[in-house]
């Protein structure tokens, strides 16, 4: 079985090749041409996260590299080696992306939607029917903010709170067109946000949660309250506007990656199936301000609306407008489907403020009580 995956060296496509790994004996990696040294980052991933030596050692024998520009007609490959890829493939998990929630909409168009693109195009050049899966985000379902998001719901009726969320959107919608024309099976997967409590470190990618930890220290930056130490009096209040009984949905990218690999051990039916992969249990959106307090020194309060006396501070948040909405966020997702495939859940990794700290902070304690506004980043 030849299988290609996009974004392999991505935060989840990491966990993603993993896991394939475990179960298949090759794969062909479709890396980004842009980014030097995939199969060295693949390694060093892999060394960072204590894989076996012998996987390490197997590595270079049983990936194929193809570095590829998604956003490019035929991934900027020339047409025979496009063509040959096509020929081999019988299976191609797509997990390249964009997720910058403060992205404009051409450059996540670009890579989310033009990318997407160029892999059903790959699906359908060739002679096998391959499989997709495709990775979307439970966000695909947009600034609706309350209410049971079902996995068979796919619409732009409420808008969206972000470019990011309508690019993934017009991916998924592409698909279905793709799958009713093709008549070829896809298999939608869609994590919540994905979290890790790995601390940082210089061979891992970014995640999403250290975005929110970079636009806190700017904010203090910005607010010229960089120098603050939490013994200070006085520490100065963020006002957020959020619901204070919100919650989010946090799926550790490990638990994510598995899932998805287990999901497609099931025959897919020929249409597209889609699968939430979402926790079971929420995060309070109060977790999150308290994360909050935990990265800088300040005290952070959810407020009903927007006040009318804006603090430095508080005016600073307003350069994020991507990613504040979602603390208004008090929607569940259904994921009946997902569950009816993996049985109950079996993930028992707790999701709670220690644990989103330990992704952001080389080591618990985040870092002695009276350290400067931001901390280490
Ligand atoms: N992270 C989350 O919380 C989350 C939640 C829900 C859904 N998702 C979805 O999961 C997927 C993976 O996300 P992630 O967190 O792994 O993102 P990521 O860490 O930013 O990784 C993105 C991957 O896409 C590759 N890539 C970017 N532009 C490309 C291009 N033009 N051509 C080829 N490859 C390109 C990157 O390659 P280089 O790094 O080598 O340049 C990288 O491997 C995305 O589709 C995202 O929408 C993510």
């Amino acid at each position: 079985m030849n299988i290609a995956l996009t974004g392999a060296t991505g935060f989840l496509g990491l966990r993603l090749l993993r896991c394939l790994l475990e179960r298949h004996g090759a794969l062909t990696l479709l890396t980004h041409s842009a980014s030097a040294d995939a199969l060295g980052r693949v390694t060093r991933f892999l060394e960072a996260t204590g894989a076996p030596e012998r996987l390490i050692a197997e590595l270079p024998a049983r990936v194929r590299v193809v570095p590829t520009d998604l956003s490019r007609p035929r991934m900027g490959l020339p047409t025979a080696r496009f063509e040959e890829l096509a020929d081999a493939c019988d299976a191609i998990w797509h997990s390249a992306g964009s997720i910058n929630l403060e992205g404009d909409l051409a450059s996540l168009r670009r890579v989310n939607v033009e990318g997407t693109r160029a892999v059903l195009e790959l699906a359908a050049a060739g002679p096998r029917r391959p499989v997709i899966y495709h990775v979307s985000t439970a966000f695909v379902a947009g600034a609706r903010r309350e209410g049971v998001v079902y996995e068979d719901e796919l619409d732009d009726a409420h808008g969206f709170e972000n470019s990011y969320e309508r690019s993934k959107y017009e991916a998924e919608a592409l698909v279905h067109a793709w799958a009713r024309t093709h008549r070829s099976p896809v298999v939608v997967l869609r994590p919540s946000i994905l979290v890790t409590d790995l601390p940082p470190h210089p061979e891992l990618p970014r995640h999403p949660l250290q975005v929110m930890d970079q636009l806190v220290g700017d904010a203090m930056h910005a607010a010229g309250l960089a120098g603050k130490r939490r013994s200070d009096p006085g520490l100065p209040v963020m006002r957020l506007v959020g619901r204070r009984y919100g919650h989010l949905n946090m799926m550790p990218v490990e638990d994510a990656a598995t899932a998805m690999v287990r999901l497609a051990d099931r025959e897919p039916s020929g249409r597209v199936d889609t699968y939430h992969v979402v926790h079971d249990h929420d995060v309070p959106v109060c977790a999150v301000t308290e994360l909050m307090e935990r990265l800088a020194p300040l005290r952070a309060r959810l407020v009903d609306r927007r006040p009318d006396d804006v603090s430095a501070l508080e005016a600073s948040m307003d350069f994020y407008p991507g990613i504040t909405p979602y603390l208004r966020h008090h929607r569940r997702y259904d994921d009946t489907r997902a569950r009816t495939v993996l049985g109950p859940p079996r993930s028992v990794t707790r999701v709670d403020v220690d644990y989103l700290l330990s992704g952001l902070r080389p080591a618990r304690p985040a870092w002695p009580t009276d350290a400067p506004a931001g901390g280490p980043h």
